[in-house]
């Protein structure tokens, strides 16, 4: 996309796919886009795990109850954990990686949706966080942040309306009471 601001407008979040694949090179240039995200004090925390092989992420897609669905039937997740040693804003700068990962994709004309881990249970006695770590023999020192499901776009989501912006949200110069 030419237009960074068209490409934000149009961003959804995408959790259904077609099965055609996503190039190689695509792949490569979304992981550069984490690769390169900012981070507090350039520490650099996170970690990228990728997981093509259906059965695998069949098995990731049961992390948790809900929300976890469009792991099942999309071609590529990345994994965004941290190490939490390396960083005291270790979840900012996940967010910030997952971000430029959904991002990246979007201009590449790829789906992607967030599913969230940290904080997350797959059930009343197992976080989604240990569940994932165990699948992807991922080290139990790391935080898993969160997963970025990733497909050719099997649906159709409106981009944002420019005239149903939240601008109630922004205050200028000072925080004004809302009448
Ligand atoms: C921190 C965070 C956690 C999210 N967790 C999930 C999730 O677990 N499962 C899911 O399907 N979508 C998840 N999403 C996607 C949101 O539901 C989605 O961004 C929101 O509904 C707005 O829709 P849009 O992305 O199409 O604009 C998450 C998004 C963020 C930023």
């Amino acid at each position: 996309m030419e237009n960074f601001h068209e490409l934000l407008m149009q961003r959804r979040s995408i959790r259904k796919y077609t099965e055609d694949e996503i190039p190689a090179e695509d792949v490569k240039l979304i992981l550069e886009a984490a690769l390169v995200a900012p981070t507090s004090k350039n520490s650099r925390p996170w970690y990228f795990v990728t997981v093509e092989d259906k059965k695998v992420l069949e098995e990731l897609s049961k992390c948790k109850e809900f929300g976890a669905g469009s792991i099942a039937k999309c071609s590529l997740a990345i994994v965004v954990l941290v190490d939490p040693m390396k960083s005291e804003a270790w979840i900012e700068d996940a967010a910030v990686a997952a971000t430029f990962v959904q991002l990246q994709a979007e201009d590449l004309g790829i789906g992607s949706c967030w599913v969230q881990i940290r904080g997350r249970m797959r059930d009343d006695e197992e976080s989604s966080d240990d569940y994932v770590k165990a699948l992807l023999s991922i080290p139990p020192e790391m935080q898993v942040e969160c997963i970025i499901s990733l497909g050719q776009k099997g649906e159709e989501r409106k981009p944002f309306n420019p005239e149903k912006m939240l601008w109630e949200r922004v205050h200028i110069g000072e925080w004004r009471p809302q009448e």
